[in-house]
């Protein structure tokens, strides 16, 4: 027996309870949010269907091979990513926590607000509370936005009523652990979504006018091929789709039994999460297309930003609805709630993970400590300049944060690890062996494509400050918060390791 397998007997580990469990899991994972409405707004902005050949490009040289080295390096080293970094060398431990802490406290914080409005808008559905003017009442009446992200004012009633519904529920299921927890969560959660998204999609392309947006949706406008920011764009929402560099795949395969099959299952869940972009996208764009035709404008014109496209855009479609509009917008809502919901779940169980490999603490007491943190450092992105906060973290997480992430885990597992050690180990847990050629993809090609991206990336950000903001909110959010994350990162991974020893030779 080799040492590996000493190591893995005499550390029992949480399993998940069947494969499929583990599918639905890390499915659920990447189904969230962001299929729904960044996906939709992606392809709307930039030229259609056009979007979708980079986004099928960055799913298939990055989106693919990362996942599969995430499921790989998380099953070889049976453990969160923290542990996992450290079992591949100690100095590279603050990679793995640098991951999970800008999951949890950089995007769980502001994705449970948008989980919340979701919420409170499945109760404002039942009797279209936004009336004639979405726009007016989601900025206005709803979050009282205020004139800049220094000015946070207060927090409404419904938003904190709902924020604290949404870490409850993440809590719950996180608390009860792996496979009594998120496992039968998903179990539940992941075929309702498919079968509201379902419903949503019939209903949206019967509707007058739907086969207009869905002509947008499909016809490609390749002359925007050119422009960087399209592929910047497709490249950055494969991160954030897949919730790659959050250390979620890698826990979550973690919980995989000995033998595995992952590179198969590496692409079972990045072409699942796609198929539901690509579908929920027919609901998104069949609807924009009814609402155009009904006011008579074109379909460009109906939506102006990609936070307006769930909460004003489609609000306003929802009330032009000739039948049962109120089900309609209960059932959108709903979807989102659900799908966001799934994906919160994951970004806690990261860092919950983290600490329980790290400090030997209880699962339920680090859930429950996580998730007040968690509630109570998400106030801020409630609060009446919290839409300011979200959008600028937003922005340079997903930009830059995961973008610098991925390539660390390329060069760390790619060259420190060794991808062919890698190949070699899946190789041998599974029944299909993994082509060669992933071996290059992992320690140049990824790299490369991330580095261009990278450098473009700054050209635009230097060109002109993200959306106007002052340049003094973009360097204290945008550059301060994952620059504190780093050095938290730093610092605990200088901390000794109290319950999994990471130092066991590879
Ligand atoms: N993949 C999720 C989405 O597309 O909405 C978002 C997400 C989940 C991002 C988990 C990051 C993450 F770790």
């Amino acid at each position: 027996m080799s040492e590996h397998e000493l190591s893995y007997d005499h550390q029992p580990r949480a399993q998940w309870k069947s494969h499929i469990g583990f599918i639905l899991a890390a499915i659920g994972s990447a189904v969230g949010l962001g299929n729904i409405w960044r996906f939709s707004y992606l392809c709307y902005k930039n030229g259609g269907g056009a979007f979708l050949v980079p986004y099928i490009i960055a799913l298939v040289v990055v989106g693919i091979p990362l996942m599969t080295l995430e499921l790989g390096v998380g099953h070889k080293m049976r453990g969160s990513s923290p542990l996992s970094f450290a079992r591949i060398n100690r100095k590279w431990e603050w990679c793995g926590w640098w991951a999970v802490i800008c999951a949890m406290f950089g995007i769980m914080l502001y994705y449970s607000v948008v989980i919340a409005w979701c919420l409170n808008y499945v109760f404002f559905s039942f009797s279209l509370a936004w009336g004639e003017d979405p726009n007016g009442f989601f900025f206005g009446e709803y979050l009282k936005l205020s004139d800049g992200p220094f000015n946070l004012g207060s927090i409404s009633i419904p938003i904190l009523g709902a924020l604290l519904a949404v870490w409850f529920l993440c809590w719950v299921v996180v608390y009860y652990g792996v496979e009594k927890g998120v496992e039968r969560a998903n179990k539940i959660f992941m075929p309702l979504l498919l079968v509201l998204i379902l419903v949503l999609v019939g209903w949206s392309v019967n509707l007058e006018g739907a086969a207009k947006g869905i002509a947008v949706y499909l016809t490609p406008d390749f002359s925007l091929l050119s422009q960087p920011h399209i592929w910047i764009d497709a490249f950055s929402q494969i991160f954030f789709t897949l919730s790659l560099a959050f250390g979620i795949m890698i826990v979550y395969a973690s919980y995989l039994p000995r033998k595995a099959n992952l590179a198969k299952d590496a692409v079972i869940i990045a072409i699942g999460n796609s198929l539901f972009s690509l579908v929920a996208g027919f609901a998104v764009f069949g609807t924009l297309g009814y609402m155009a035709t009904i006011k008579g404008v074109e379909v460009s014109e109906v939506v102006k930003e990609s936070i307006g496209l769930a909460f004003v855009a489609y609000p306003q479609a929802i009330s032009l609805m000739p039948n049962f509009a109120e089900v309609f917008g209960v059932i959108f809502f709903v979807s989102l709630v659900i799908a966001g919901l799934s994906s919160g779940v994951s970004l806690v169980e990261a860092f919950s993970s983290a600490m329980i490999d790290k400090y030997g603490f209880q699962r339920k007491t680090v859930v429950t400590f996580t998730c007040v943190i968690g509630f109570l450092g998400s106030l801020v992105f409630a609060t009446q300049g919290g839409l300011f906060w979200l959008d600028i973290v937003d922005h340079f997480i997903t930009h830059y944060e995961l973008v610098i992430i991925g390539l660390l885990e390329c060069l760390v597992i790619g060259w420190v690890l060794k991808a062919e050690v890698l190949r070699q180990y899946m190789d041998d847990v599974s029944s299909t062996n993994l082509p060669k050629i992933w071996d290059f993809c992992v320690k140049i090609m990824v790299p490369v494509v991330l580095v261009v991206l990278l450098v473009n990336d700054l050209k635009t950000e230097f060109a002109e400050p993200y959306e106007g903001y002052p340049v003094s909110a973009l360097v204290f959010l945008g550059v301060g918060w994952p620059l504190v994350g780093l050095i938290a990162s730093i610092i605990i991974s200088k901390a000794p390791w109290v319950r999994e020893s990471p130092d066991y030779e590879i």
